[in-house]
C-alpha cells in the first residue's frame, strides 16, 4: 500500500521539480516582464507580485479544504449506509462572501493605483512618435525630422512619452522590461510613458495578432546615456555621406558605389518604397533605410543584422518573412548576386558611430 502511494506520488514531484526548473531557466530572459528596468514596468511587477501571492493563498486554502474533506468523509466501508445529509451553513457562506470580497477590494485598490500612475503623461516628457505597419515599427523624432524603423533609441533617465498610431490594422506595442502592452490602433491615437533606469538594449514585440507576419513584428529600444544619446540624435539628423569602397560579401566584391546607382535606378524599385535622407530616394511605403548599417536587425528582429544576412534578404525577402510587401515586389532572382554584394556594400556603408551599450 505504501508503495502504491509513493508510486502515485512520483509523477507530482517529477511536475513540481521541472516546474521549479522552468522558472529558474526563465530568469533574465530578453522578454521577462519579472526583471524591470524601468518605472512602467517595475510598477506592473509591483502589482502583479501581491496579486499572485493572494492568489496562491486562496489555492492553498481551497485545495487544503478539498483534501481535508475527500480525506475527511470518505466512505471506509463496501455498502456504507448514505451519510447525513446536510444542507445550508449561515456562518460559512457569510466567510466565503465576505473573504472573496476583501480580495477583489485589495486587488482593485492596488489596480486603480497602478493604472493611474502608469497612464499619467508627465510633461517635460520627450515625445517620439511611432507608427505600426504590416509588419514593422516606424519611429519619429521631433516632428518627423528624424525617422527611423526596428530601432527605437532613447535616452536614460529621461521619460519618454511614445505616440501609438497605426497604419493599417491593429497592433499592440510592448517592451516586456520597460512598459507594458498599449495598443495600436487606426483611427485612434494613445499615449504611453515610461522611463529606462539603465543603459541597454530591450526585445520588444508587436503584442496583438495583426496578419501573417505578426510573429516576426519585432523592434529593438536602445537606451542610451544621455550624452551618447544627444550624440546619437545630431548624427543621425545629419545625412549620410555616400559610401565608397568595397565589401566582400557572399563570395564576392560588392562596390558600394555601383550599390548606390542600382538603389537609386527607378527600375529597380528601391526608391519607390524607401527614403534615404540626402539622396533621391522619396518613397514613403517602406521603411526609411537612412543610416541603415547601424540597424540591430533585418526585416524587423527576423535576422541578426550582418552583411550575410542582409544579402539573404535581398535575395529573396518573402523566403525571410512571410506576406511581407517586399517579397511582393523582389521576387527571388530578381536581383542578381553581383547586385546584391553591391547594394549590401552601399546600405552597409551607412554607419553611423555609436557606443552601443549591452543588452539586457
Ligand atoms: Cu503587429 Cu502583431
Amino acid at each position: 500500500m505504501r508503495k502504491e502511494a509513493r508510486k502515485s506520488a512520483m509523477p507530482l514531484l517529477v511536475l513540481v521539480l521541472s516546474c521549479a526548473a522552468m522558472l529558474a531557466g526563465c530568469a533574465n530572459l530578453p522578454a521577462t516582464t519579472l526583471y524591470p528596468y524601468g518605472d512602467h514596468a517595475t510598477r506592473i511587477l509591483d502589482l502583479m507580485t501581491p496579486v499572485f501571492w493572494m492568489a496562491v493563498g486562496v489555492f492553498v486554502v481551497v485545495q487544503a479544504a478539498l483534501v481535508y474533506t475527500v480525506m475527511r468523509f470518505r466512505s471506509r466501508q463496501v455498502n456504507a449506509p448514505v451519510p447525513t445529509q446536510v444542507h445550508g451553513n449561515t456562518n460559512i457562506e457569510i466567510m466565503w462572501t465576505i473573504a472573496p470580497a476583501i480580495i477583489l477590494l485589495v486587488i482593485s485598490v492596488l489596480t486603480f493605483r497602478t493604472q493611474a500612475a502608469n497612464s499619467y503623461q508627465p510633461p517635460e516628457a520627450m515625445k517620439i512618435r511611432a507608427i505600426s505597419h504590416q509588419w514593422w515599427f516606424e519611429f519619429q523624432y521631433d516632428d518627423g525630422s528624424i525617422v527611423t524603423a526596428s530601432d527605437l533609441y532613447i535616452p536614460v533617465g529621461q521619460s519618454v512619452q511614445i505616440q501609438l498610431e497605426a497604419a493599417d490594422v491593429m497592433h499592440n506595442f510592448w517592451i516586456p522590461k520597460l512598459a507594458g502592452k498599449t495598443y495600436m490602433i487606426p483611427g485612434k491615437t494613445n499615449y504611453l510613458a515610461f522611463k529606462a533606469n539603465e543603459a541597454g538594449i530591450f526585445r520588444a514585440f508587436c503584442a496583438e495578432f495583426c496578419g501573417e507576419s505578426h510573429g516576426n513584428m519585432r523592434f529593438r529600444v536602445i537606451a542610451l546615456d544621455a550624452a551618447e544619446f544627444a550624440k546619437w540624435k545630431t548624427n543621425y539628423a545629419t545625412n549620410p555621406p555616400t559610401p565608397s569602397g568595397t565589401l566582400q560579401v557572399i563570395g564576392l566584391t560588392g562596390d558600394a558605389a555601383r550599390g548606390a546607382a542600382i538603389f537609386a535606378n527607378a527600375k529597380k524599385q528601391c526608391i519607390s518604397c524607401h527614403i534615404i535622407n540626402g539622396t533621391e530616394a522619396k518613397g514613403k511605403i517602406g521603411p526609411n533605410l537612412t543610416h541603415y548599417g547601424s540597424r540591430q536587425t533585418i526585416a524587423a528582429g527576423v535576422l541578426p543584422y550582418s552583411t550575410e544576412n542582409l544579402a539573404k534578404w535581398l535575395h529573396d525577402p518573402a523566403s525571410v518573412k512571410p506576406g511581407n510587401l517586399m517579397g511582393r515586389v523582389i521576387k527571388k532572382g530578381m536581383l542578381s548576386d553581383q547586385e546584391i554584394a553591391d547594394l549590401v556594400a552601399y546600405l552597409d556603408g551607412m554607419k553611423l558611430a555609436v557606443n552601443l551599450p549591452a543588452e539586457k
